[in-house]
């Protein structure tokens, strides 16, 4: 364990999933501290939460580990953020394959940009394997159960969201 270290778990979480949750819990093995980080972007956002309403969802759901576990949003580079955190480390989570490349050109990325910060991937949990908040927020909106996939006050959100 590295516990001086705060690692940045960046993402649009809309919302967070379960997948996150275990990929924050794993980190938490190995870092002191995790940020969840949400990235903003005022002029492309289509997001089904408001950034408010994410930071509250992530706050409750991990309010028993609240000293290690924190919620935040950022504007601009995630390079820039991280450097503002000194954070020299940025989770993020490999589901399938097809995740790979759009990982693989993020994490090069942002090497180009900031060579001291690494990115580390985590392999997400079996049962989370193919959940995505994309993928969440269809099958709501379309009046299945994705209960067991989001945490319950994630769910509770959705059901409001959705009016279902
Ligand atoms: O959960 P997502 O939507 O896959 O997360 C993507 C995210 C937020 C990690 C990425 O879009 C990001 O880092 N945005 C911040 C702006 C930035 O630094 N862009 C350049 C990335 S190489």
């Amino acid at each position: 364990m590295t516990p001086d270290h705060v690692a940045i778990y960046p993402g649009s979480f809309d919302p967070i999933t379960n997948g996150h949750v275990d990929l924050v819990k794993r980190t938490l093995r190995v870092f002191g501290k995790v940020i969840v980080a949400i990235a903003t972007n005022p002029d492309k956002d289509h997001s089904l939460f408001t950034v408010e309403e994410r930071l509250q969802m992530i706050n409750e759901v991990f309010a028993d580990v609240k000293d290690r576990v924190q919620a935040d949003s950022f504007q601009g580079l995630l390079v820039d953020y991280a450097e503002r955190k000194h954070s020299t480390v940025v989770i993020r989570g490999l589901r399938a394959i097809s995740d790979f490349e759009y990982e693989f050109q993020m994490a090069m990325m942002n090497h180009r940009l900031k060579p001291q910060l690494e990115t580390l991937f985590m392999m997400t949990g079996e049962s989370e394997f193919y959940t995505s908040s994309r993928l969440v927020k269809e099958v709501v909106s379309l009046g299945g159960n994705v209960a067991g996939l989001v945490p319950d006050n994630v769910l509770k959100k959705l059901k409001q969201k959705f009016k279902r």
